[in-house]
């Protein structure tokens, strides 16, 4: 999983470059590199986030009017400078940047070198550059030895070409990771995703599969992989480059948990569109949820919310685990993949399989993405962009879409009428984050935390965890509150800090037993419950909400908080919240 950008301007083309491949560090950022056309191929790269490697050797004093740049997420190879992209050819006349898994690279690496190439790294990409370079000394131009090795290729790949004996243009293609174009006046894009071109230019082309790109700066060829020329719409985006900037806030999570409010109102705008799309549904009478991570746990949200409310049997799978799963899908199964990115690997791959059978619906955040060209149906959670590789927004986003589906499916208009108030709700989780802070300074020393809710609240619990581990890197788990007593309890100690998510409602008087059980044992509470609850009057750590939020409106409210605990505790802990260690924000491989 990494990022890419290539681009032809009438001026030096590293500025832009390095600025447009800064917007795509959330797909990787151990290593970055960028390659220009002069009468050479110049390159700069080295391990490391941007800013440190710009630091050492200053990426952006390159010359050229054409280049290609890249931020990687290591998968085949260590994180070092020999394995930083772009690669070149052994004459370093091309000079290549990849995104996504060349399977059968050992095959074609092997075949190479017997034919006499000499490979300078251990990533699976080098094979790309060496091969054009084969076919082109057959006789080839850039395009077509391009044609010719993605042939070859087996596996994923978003790719930028150059060669200084056609130094106007770049050759790209894609399948199955993404690729989009982004057209100028002043000279055209590609890049693996929308913000990285923002600042230049707001009029898309997406790629789809198999297709291949000549970018020229006046001119845009996009073709089949026949080399057919193909007509592609140009969109316009509507997200401006300060929507994808930090705004003034040190991390663009803590900007991203202050959009929620916002995100709330701009995906309930949505409600009439996700009726029209409940009214074409087929005859179903089971739903699937697939998703990873934090769509899981929105998923695991939908799940209580279907069986409770529309009595609808619902399963949630996790996307790298749905390959056990799908021998029971039929056409009255309505499959539901939930992801922010559209870009999911693990997730793309079971929504390939399960179309063949079931009706699907993609609920996604980015527009125009793998998974939204492959469901029947797509419920867009206009988020907007967010960069944080911890999904906050867009976790509340899905949830909202999630709500408004069985709202329409049950013709549930209180269920409606409630989520149209609680924007306001939101507001006041921002304004709790004082306390918040206070609370992140004394557990920031924690080795371990508990997180326990029941019922529509045990997936905050899940999700308030993994927010905890995935920034702070604090060992965290979440239980529903009646399974401690089966085992976990016995790893409650004295000072253990425990997350109880206690609102109003039928489940309150079972989970408060529940907590009462774990603080009995010497846990260290932390609460969010309701302000007129009485009973937690004694807890000194407490977060307290408008009693108006019952439990089923719960985990669009309680989890603001929890995201906010994890973004002060990352910040005391000293650790970029926006760029956790080993994570990415598109995971692109399976
Ligand atoms: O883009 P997706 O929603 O499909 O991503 C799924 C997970 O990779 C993602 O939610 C991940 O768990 C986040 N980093 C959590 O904050």
């Amino acid at each position: 999983m990494c990022g890419i950008v290539g681009c032809i301007l009438n001026k030096e083309v590293a500025p832009t470059i390095i600025e447009s491949i800064k917007k795509l560090e959330y797909r990787g950022y151990d290593s970055v590199g960028i390659a220009t056309l002069t009468d050479k191929v110049n390159i700069k790269k080295g391990s490391g986030k941007i800013k440190e490697v710009d630091e050492k050797i200053h990426l952006t004093q390159v010359d050229g009017n054409i280049g290609i740049a890249h931020v990687r997420w290591a998968t085949h190879g260590n994180p070092t400078k020999e394995n930083a992209h772009p690669h070149n050819s052994c004459d370093n006349k091309i000079s290549v940047v990849h995104n996504g898994i060349i399977e059968n690279y050992k095959e074609l690496r092997e075949q190479l070198e017997s034919e006499g190439h000499e490979f300078k790294s251990e990533t699976d990409t080098e094979v790309i550059p060496h091969l054009i370079e084969k076919y082109m000394n057959e006789g080839n131009n850039l395009l077509h030895a391009t044609q010719k090795t993605i042939e070859k290729l087996v596996g994923s790949y978003a790719l930028a070409a150059i060669c200084i004996d056609e130094p106007d243009k770049i050759i790209g293609a894609r399948k199955e990771s993404p690729l989009i174009v982004g057209v100028s006046p002043n000279g055209n894009f590609l890049a693996s995703d929308v913000p990285a071109i923002l600042n230049e230019t707001r009029e898309v082309i997406y790629l789809e599969d198999n297709e291949i790109i000549q970018l020229e700066k006046d001119k845009v060829t996009v073709m089949n992989n026949q080399l057919e020329p193909l007509e592609k719409e140009i969109v316009t985006i509507d997200w401006n480059p300060e929507m994808a900037e930090k705004g003034g806030y040190p991390h663009f999570m803590l900007k991203e948990i202050n959009e929620e409010p916002q995100v709330i109102k701009d995906t309930l705008s949505e409600s009439s569109k996700i009726k029209e799309i409940v009214s074409k549904f087929k005859n179903f009478n089971r739903i699937c949820f697939v998703a990873c991570g934090t769509s899981y746990h929105a998923s695991l949200i939908g799940e209580y919310l279907i069986e409770t409310q529309l009595h609808i049997p619902t399963e949630v799978i996790l996307a790298s685990e749905f390959e056990y799963f799908q021998n029971t899908l039929d056409d009255h199964t309505l499959v539901i993949f939930i992801t922010q990115s559209g870009e999911t690997a693990d997730t793309l791959k079971a929504l390939k399989t399960a179309k063949k059978i079931s009706e699907t619906l993609a609920i996604v955040n980015v527009v125009g993405s793998s998974i939204t060209r492959e469901a029947d149906h797509v419920i867009y959670t206009r988020a907007g962009p967010e960069i944080g590789v911890a999904a906050t927004k867009t976790y509340l986003s899905q949830l909202i879409c999630i709500y408004l589906l069985v709202a329409h499916l049950g013709e549930n208009d209180e269920l409606i009428d409630k989520l149209f108030k609680i924007a306001d709700l939101a507001e006041e989780s921002i304004q709790r984050e004082e306390n918040i802070k206070k609370i992140a300074k004394k557990y920031k020393k924690s080795k371990d935390f508990f997180y326990i809710g029941r019922g529509f609240n045990y997936p905050t619990a899940l999700e308030g965890a993994l927010k905890l581990k995935e920034i702070t890197y604090i060992h965290a788990e979440g239980y529903p509150a009646g399974e401690l007593k089966h085992g976990p309890l016995a790893l409650i100690d004295d000072g253990i800090p425990v997350v109880g998510i206690l609102p109003p409602g039928p489940s309150y008087p079972k989970t408060y037993n529940n907590l009462q059980e774990i603080r009995a044992r010497g846990a260290h509470m932390i609460i969010l419950g309701s302000e007129d609850d009485k009973q937690i009057d004694d807890v000194e750590d407490k977060l307290v909400f408008n009693s108006e939020i019952d439990e089923i409106i719960a985990p669009l409210i309680y989890i603001i908080d929890l995201q906010l605990l994890s973004y002060h505790i990352s910040v005391e802990k000293d650790i970029d919240p926006d760029k956790p260690k080993n994570l990415a924000k598109s995971v692109t491989v399976v």
